[in-house]
C-alpha cells in the first residue's frame, strides 16, 4: 500500500495511474476503521481498480469541540486494515494540506431541504464542513467512484447532490449499513460505549425494525410515538430525533402512502455518545 501525507504527492501517482486508464475508486473516512468500513473498501476493489482510502478527521464538521477531541484515533490499527483489505492508497492529510487558506468555506452550496431536517438541524454547520471536506478531497483524488455507507444516509443524499451540483464526473456507490450482531450499526463511536451501555444500544436497531413492522397495523404518527417511547424507556438513552421521511426528499410525511420509499432515521444520546441508524421502510 502507497501512503502518501501530500496533495501534491498523491495527485502525482493518481495522474499516473490515470494515464494507464486505470480506473480510480475512494472510500473517504474519519479512521478508526471497522468492518462498516471495510466492506466499502470490499465494495470499491471489486468495481475499480485502483483503491484510495483517505482517514482525515475534518475539524469543520464537528458542531461539538469535545466530540472532535474524544474521536477515536487509532492509525497504526488502521493502516494494518487497509493492507490486510488489499487497499492501493491511503492518504493521510495534515489540516494544513486539506485547508492551506484556513478552514473557512470558500463557497457555500445549496441543498435545498435536504441539510435542514434531522443532523442539519440538530448539528449545526456539520453538513458545510462534510462538503467542503468531500469536495476538497474530490477535488485532489479525482475518483471515477465514490463509496460512502447508507449509514449515514442524510450525508450520502448531501453528497450525490454536491455531485450534481458541482458537475463532477464521479458517480457515488451507496453501500448496505454493516451491523454487530445484535443489529448495532457498526460505528467508531462504539468504542465509547461502556460495557453496559453497548447492551442497551442493540434497542436502537430493534425500534426501528419494530417500526417497519408497525407499518400496516399503526398510523405513521402512531409508529413514530411507539418508537420514541419505547427508545426513551431504556435508561440512558435520550431520543434526539426519530423521523419517518421520504426517503428521496427526507419530507416528513402524514401517511404511509404518501410516498414511493419511505426510511425512518433516528439519532439517540446513549450515556456521553451519540449515535445514528435509520432502515428503509
Ligand atoms: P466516517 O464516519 O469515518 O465514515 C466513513 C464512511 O463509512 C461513510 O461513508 C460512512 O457512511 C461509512 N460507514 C460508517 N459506518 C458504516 C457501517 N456500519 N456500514 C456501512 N458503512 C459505514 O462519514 C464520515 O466519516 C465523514 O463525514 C467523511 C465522509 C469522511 C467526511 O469527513
Amino acid at each position: 500500500m502507497k501512503n502518501f501525507e501530500t496533495v501534491k504527492a498523491i495527485q502525482k501517482f493518481i495522474t499516473s495511474e490515470k494515464s494507464k486508464g486505470k480506473s480510480i475508486g475512494f472510500v473517504p473516512t474519519m479512521g478508526a476503521l471497522h468492518v462498516g468500513h471495510l466492506s466499502l473498501i470490499e465494495q470499491a476493489r471489486t468495481k475499480t481498480d485502483v483503491v484510495v482510502c483517505s482517514i482525515f478527521v475534518n475539524p469543520t464538521q464537528f458542531d461539538n469541540q469535545e466530540d472532535l477531541t474524544k474521536y477515536p484515533r487509532t492509525i497504526e490499527t488502521d493502516r494494518q486494515l487497509l493492507i490486510d483489505y488489499q487497499t492501493d492508497v491511503l492518504f493521510l492529510p495534515t489540516v494544513q494540506e486539506i485547508y492551506p487558506n484556513g478552514m473557512e468555506p470558500t463557497e457555500e452550496y445549496d441543498f435545498g431541504y435536504l441539510d435542514q431536517p434531522m443532523e442539519g438541524a440538530f448539528r449545526k454547520g456539520h453538513f458545510a464542513g462534510m462538503a467542503q471536506v468531500v469536495k476538497r478531497l474530490l477535488d485532489i483524488v479525482q475518483p471515477d467512484y465514490l463509496f460512502m455507507g447508507q449509514k449515514d444516509y442524510q450525508q450520502q443524499l448531501i453528497v450525490g447532490r454536491l455531485l450534481e451540483l458541482t458537475g463532477m464526473d464521479t458517480a457515488l456507490v451507496t453501500c448496505p449499513i454493516v451491523r454487530e450482531e445484535d443489529g448495532l450499526a457498526m460505528s467508531s463511536r462504539n468504542v465509547r460505549l461502556s460495557a453496559e451501555e453497548r447492551k442497551k444500544a442493540a434497542t436502537i436497531s430493534a425500534t426501528l425494525r419494530q417500526a417497519k413492522a408497525d407499518r400496516g397495523n399503526y398510523t405513521l404518527a402512531q409508529t413514530q410515538e411507539r418508537a420514541i417511547e419505547c427508545l426513551n424507556a431504556v435508561d440512558g438513552i435520550r431520543v434526539v430525533y426519530f423521523e419517518i421521511v421520504d426517503a428521496k426528499t427526507l419530507e416528513s410525511l402524514d401517511n404511509w402512502e404518501d410516498a414511493e420509499q419511505l426510511i425512518a432515521c433516528t439519532a439517540v444520546h446513549l450515556g456521553s455518545v451519540r449515535l445514528i441508524d435509520n432502515l428503509f421502510l
